[in-house]
Formats: structure tokens, sequence, C-alpha cells
């Protein structure tokens, strides 16, 4: 098989980076949405049973002990809370200094991991697009069907480098860039599903195929 694309398709370069984004990709969002976030942490209801008995129902020393349970939960619950919102920083920080080496990856570090390998992987597609030419169509894409790939192709290839590097701007910089992360991984499906309706509708699959 030729390595480069030319006038017999796709080559194995161009065939080998595809399919391993697609790889990295679903590793990625099969992390993502498994590990524990902030908004994953159950709600615990911490009113002690018998707090709802007021006045006279119970002693100073009975309140005193329902108040202490109630703040040792709600502590607890926050601690939950922070260390789910911190997990993805914090496996940033020890991937940095090698503290995450040890035993075996955490969740949160993988998905550092994969990101960062996603952005490589992807900067290394588009010095690849940019000095191999394309192949000639396929006859089976209509006018409209290359039009579209032309615009969603690059919008792919961008989103490679965008989506992680909102990750990265949301554990080096403020909590408040999550919706960021997560209207960039949006943006990514929706341009996703554009891509693979057009290639599945016109059986032009067997072209990225390693065959
Ligand atoms: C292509 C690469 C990436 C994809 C597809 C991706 C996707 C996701 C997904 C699906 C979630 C779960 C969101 C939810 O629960 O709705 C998530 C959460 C998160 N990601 Fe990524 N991510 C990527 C790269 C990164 C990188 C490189 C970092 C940081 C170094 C990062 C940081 C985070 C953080 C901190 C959260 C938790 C957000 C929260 O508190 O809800 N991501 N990501
Ligand atoms: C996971 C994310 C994906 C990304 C980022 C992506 C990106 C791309 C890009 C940029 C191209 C243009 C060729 C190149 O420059 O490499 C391409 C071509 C192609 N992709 Fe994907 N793709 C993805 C997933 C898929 C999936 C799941 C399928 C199969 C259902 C698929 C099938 C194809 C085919 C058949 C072509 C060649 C289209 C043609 O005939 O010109 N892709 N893809």
């Amino acid at each position: 098989m030729r390595l480069r694309n030319g006038e017999h398709g796709y080559g194995a370069v161009t065939k080998l980076l595809h399919w391993l984004t697609v790889a990295l990709l679903a590793a990625q969002f099969t992390v993502g949405y498994t590990m524990e976030t902030d908004t994953d942490v159950p709600d615990v209801a911490c009113d002690p049973a018998g707090e709802d008995r007021s006045g006279g129902d119970t002693s100073d020393a009975e309140d005193e002990q329902l108040d202490l349970l109630e703040d040792r939960c709600e502590a607890a619950q926050d601690r939950r809370e922070d260390e789910a919102d911190d997990a993805v920083g914090t496996a940033w920080s020890d991937l940095w200094s090698g503290d995450a080496l040890g035993d075996g990856l955490t969740l949160p570090e993988w998905h550092v991991l994969l990101g960062l390998s996603i952005i490589a992987v992807g900067a290394t597609r588009i010095v690849w697009r940019r000095t191999t030419p394309l192949p000639p169509w396929d006859p089976r894409l209509t006018d409209a069907d290359r039009r579209v790939l032309h615009v969603v192709e690059p919008v792919l290839l961008g989103l490679l480098i965008v989506v992680p590097a909102t990750g990265i701007a949301l554990v080096v910089g403020t909590d408040d860039l999550v919706p960021l992360h997560v209207a960039a991984h949006l943006c990514f499906f929706a341009a996703l599903a554009v891509h693979v309706f057009v290639v599945v509708r016109r059986h032009v699959v067997g072209r990225m195929l390693p065959l």
C-alpha cells in the first residue's frame, strides 16, 4: 500500500492517522463521561432525623447534637464535591510533577493524557494534510456532498485542537470555563454526525479502510 495519497485514493499514513484519531476520541469520550465530575456527586440530604421537632420537643443538648451531625454531613458533602471538581486539575499537576506515575493511572489522569495525545495526533494530521495532496473525489459523492465535506473536515480537524485546549484552559484557568469545554465537544459531535452521515449514506467508508 502506498504511504501518500494519490490517484489511487487515500494512502496508509492518512488512513492510520484517521483511525487512530477515532480510537483516541472513542476512549476519551468514554473516560470523560465515566469519570466523576462535580455535577455527578449525588446530593445528600443532611437534615438529621428528628430535626423537624422544635421548641419544647428537644432539649438544648439534643439540638446541639443534631446541629453537629448536620455540620459534619455538610462538610463531607462539600469535600466530595471539591474533590470531584478538582480531580482533573490535580491529575494535570501530578502528571507534570511525575507524581502520577506511581501505581496506575486514574480516570482524570487518563483524561489529560488522552487529551494531550489528541492534540499531538490532530497537529500531525493538519501538517500531513498540508503536505500531501487529497485524492480525487469519489464519483458517488454529489456536488452538495463535496461542499459539505469540504466545510466539515477542516472543522473536525480544528476541533481536535480546540476541544482539548478548552479542557486545558479550564484546569489552568477557571472552572467557569466548564460550559465552554462542554459546548466545544457538543460542536464536535454535530460536525462528526454530518461527516459520518454523508460518508455512510454514499457508501464511501471503504475509501478510508486499510484494504
Ligand atoms: C479531545 C479531547 C477531550 C474531550 C473529547 C473531552 C471531553 C470531555 C467530556 C465528555 C467531559 C464530561 C463532561 C460532562 O460531564 O458533561 C469532560 C470533562 C472534563 N474535561 Fe475534558 N475532554 C477533552 C480534553 C480535556 C483536557 C486536555 C483537559 C484538561 C487538561 C480536560 C479537562 C476536563 C475537566 C476538568 C472536566 C470536568 C468538567 C466538570 O467539572 O464537569 N478535558 N471532558
Ligand atoms: C472521530 C472523528 C473523525 C474525524 C476527526 C474525521 C476527520 C476526517 C477528515 C479530516 C477527513 C479528510 C481526509 C483527511 O484529511 O484525513 C476524513 C475523511 C473520511 N472519513 Fe473521517 N473523521 C472521523 C470519523 C470518521 C468515522 C467514524 C468514519 C466512518 C463512519 C469516517 C469516515 C471517513 C471517510 C470514508 C473519509 C473519506 C471521505 C472521502 O471519500 O473523501 N470518519 N475524516
